[in-house]
């Protein structure tokens, strides 16, 4: 699979030779899971890594457990990998955009599979517009979740891990709330 890495979008059509990939600015572990991410103005770049062999999704701004989050959900199967835009609809589930009249704002879908650990990487508009996307705010504290399937690729299946964070997406600081 390609590198988890991605382009600085100028940078690249400027100097298409020395376009240059970078690394992630910050870095949050967890139990067996990790996100590391960069903002700039008009996207957020993320990586979600967790040994598991099943799903792996991060939660935007959710409102009352799962609800109201901006949900992308990923897993690779057979090396393949899926990602997709969902949302909270409800305290204890999910649904993809697509189904509730949106659409799927994943950009740039990368991922791998091994050993167990399964790894994707995407970036997002800071504001897709979409009814079923929540703005990201690059300047103070925004909460955010993050879980790990038991295995299966469906999206349907429960998590195996799940804990709830506030965070800062420009300086990087993390507080953990659950
Ligand atoms: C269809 C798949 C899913 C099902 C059936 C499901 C089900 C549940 C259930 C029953 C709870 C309450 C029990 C508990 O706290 O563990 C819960 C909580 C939670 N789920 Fe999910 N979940 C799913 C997917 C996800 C995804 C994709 C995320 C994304 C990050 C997530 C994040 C969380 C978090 C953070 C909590 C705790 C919320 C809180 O107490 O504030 N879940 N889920």
């Amino acid at each position: 699979m390609k590198k988890c890495v991605f382009m600085v979008a100028a940078l690249a059509l400027l100097f298409p030779a020395y376009a240059s990939a970078m690394e992630y600015q910050h870095k949050l572990e967890a139990n067996n899971m990790a996100v590391s991410w960069s903002i700039d103005k008009e996207q957020i770049h993320v990586k979600l890594t967790a040994k598991t062999t099943g799903w792996v999704a991060i939660g935007f701004d959710p409102e009352k457990a799962m609800q109201g989050a901006d949900i992308i959900i990923g897993a690779v199967k057979k090396g393949k990998v899926r990602i997709e835009d969902h949302y909270g609809d409800r305290k204890r589930g999910h649904s993809p955009d697509k189904k509730l009249g949106g659409d799927n704002h994943v950009l740039n879908p990368t991922g791998e599979e091994v050993d167990g650990v399964t790894t994707i990487c995407f970036s997002l508009a800071l504001d897709s517009g979409d009814k079923w996307d929540k703005p990201i705010h690059a300047e103070g504290t925004s909460r955010m979740m993050i879980a790990y399937g038991s295995g299966r690729d469906s999206f349907k299946s429960r998590h195996q891990y799940r804990a709830v964070y506030d965070i800062n997406y420009s300086t990087g600081e993390t507080k953990k709330i659950k």
